[in-house]
């Protein structure tokens, strides 16, 4: 078998979770530079990136492994030329979930295609409806784009569409109420983002809005109680609107109560490293197993990955300060 580098080490993981999901960024690159995210400058990109065949023999040694549950990301995995192609052959698999993350500015064209290959659910990013601030928030995204795509997306009808707006303060708060509504006039999931310290957003740890401030904006329109996370799915807590159990909102509280206990993450950045943890830069190299074919190889290697993930109860997550150093869009969220 190959030697399969080691970055770093990390505590071990509880024993009894193991790896159910995994987060598979097919592309680091990305159409927009979100001021939480990435910097404006250039940065360099992976130079090797794996391609079809090889993320095939990936997503073997993954379910080989135990993943079940499979989401394409980035930077925006719709700029992968076969984003298509990867969801028709995930389709064939058999697994219990098969999602997208996207910024939404490939969706018009490819909504359609997507579902038609077996895409079941879409998140989709979306800071403001005010076309200026979004603008400045994405460093020169198009919301009349974002619109078409979303559009073509509900046409789609795919099984659930969420929307993920991070809130900074002093850009985009006073849009809380106005986004959970626009949302779900749609039919749309509606989750609200604290700003994570992780990359580019540790330079906004003085404008992070948690998520009570956010909750105490919409306490007309929700229940009280306490937000519940739902099985099988991400991080975040849900509430629901008072007197309409239709409607819900999220809150993705990455910094100010972590969620890392019981997390059965992986992710599979596009070089092919296999990285346990969204707050650390630890992982394993598992792109040679891959593009050799070796899918036993590459559940090994997920093994191996695995006993490096952080224990999640003394690990506080995306607060700790190896999240800074992690690169958001190479990542994937
Ligand atoms: P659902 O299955 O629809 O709940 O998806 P999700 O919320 O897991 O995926 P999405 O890509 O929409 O992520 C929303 C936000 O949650 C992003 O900011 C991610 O970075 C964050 N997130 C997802 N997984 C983790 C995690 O394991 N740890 C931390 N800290 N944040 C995460
Ligand atoms: N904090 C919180 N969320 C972030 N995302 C990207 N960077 C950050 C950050 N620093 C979100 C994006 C996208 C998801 C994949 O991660 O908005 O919805």
């Amino acid at each position: 078998m190959v030697a399969l580098p080691v970055l770093q080490n990390r505590p071990a993981a509880a024993p009894q979770v193991q790896p159910r999901s995994v987060r598979l960024s097919l592309t680091d690159r990305c159409d927009l530079a979100c001021i939480y995210c990435r910097p404006a400058g250039k940065e360099g990109y992976f130079e090797e990136k794996l391609d079809l065949e090889a993320w095939q023999t990936m997503v073997r040694g993954l379910v080989a492994a135990g993943v079940r549950r499979v989401r394409l990301t980035g930077g925006e995995p719709l700029l992968h030329r076969e984003v298509v192609a990867v969801v028709r052959f995930l389709d064939t698999l058999g697994l219990d979930d098969v999602a997208v993350t996207t910024n939404a500015t490939r969706l018009e064209r490819l909504a359609r295609p997507l579902r038609d290959a077996g895409l079941r659910r879409v998140n989709i990013s979306l800071d403001s409806l005010d076309a200026e601030r979004f603008a400045r928030m994405t460093r020169g995204g198009r919301l009349d784009v974002v619109m078409r795509g979303i559009d073509a997306a509900l046409e789609a009808g795919f099984d659930e569409i969420k929307l993920n707006a991070v809130i900074v303060r002093g850009e985009n708060d006073t849009e809380v109420e106005a986004l959970v509504r626009w949302s779900w006039e749609r039919g749309i999931v509606p989750r609200l983002l604290e700003v994570m310290a992780i990359g580019e957003g540790a330079n906004l740890k003085d404008r992070v809005v948690t998520a009570s401030e956010m909750r105490a904006r919409l306490a007309h329109l929700l229940e009280s109680g306490d937000a519940t996370r739902e099985k099988d799915r991400g991080p975040a807590g849900y509430l629901y609107a008072r007197h309409d159990n239709a409607k819900k909102v999220g809150f993705i509280t990455g910094t100010s109560d972590t969620y890392c206990k019981g997390c059965d993450r992986l992710r599979v950045a596009a070089d092919g490293t296999l990285r346990p943890c969204l707050a650390t830069n630890d992982g394993i190299s598992a792109a040679s197993v891959a593009r050799s074919g070796d899918s036993a190889g590459v559940a090994l290697a997920v093994a191996d990955a695995w006993t490096m993930k952080p224990d999640g109860e003394s690990f506080k997550g995306c607060t700790e300060t190896s999240a800074k150093d992690v690169s958001m869009r190479g990542i994937g969220g």
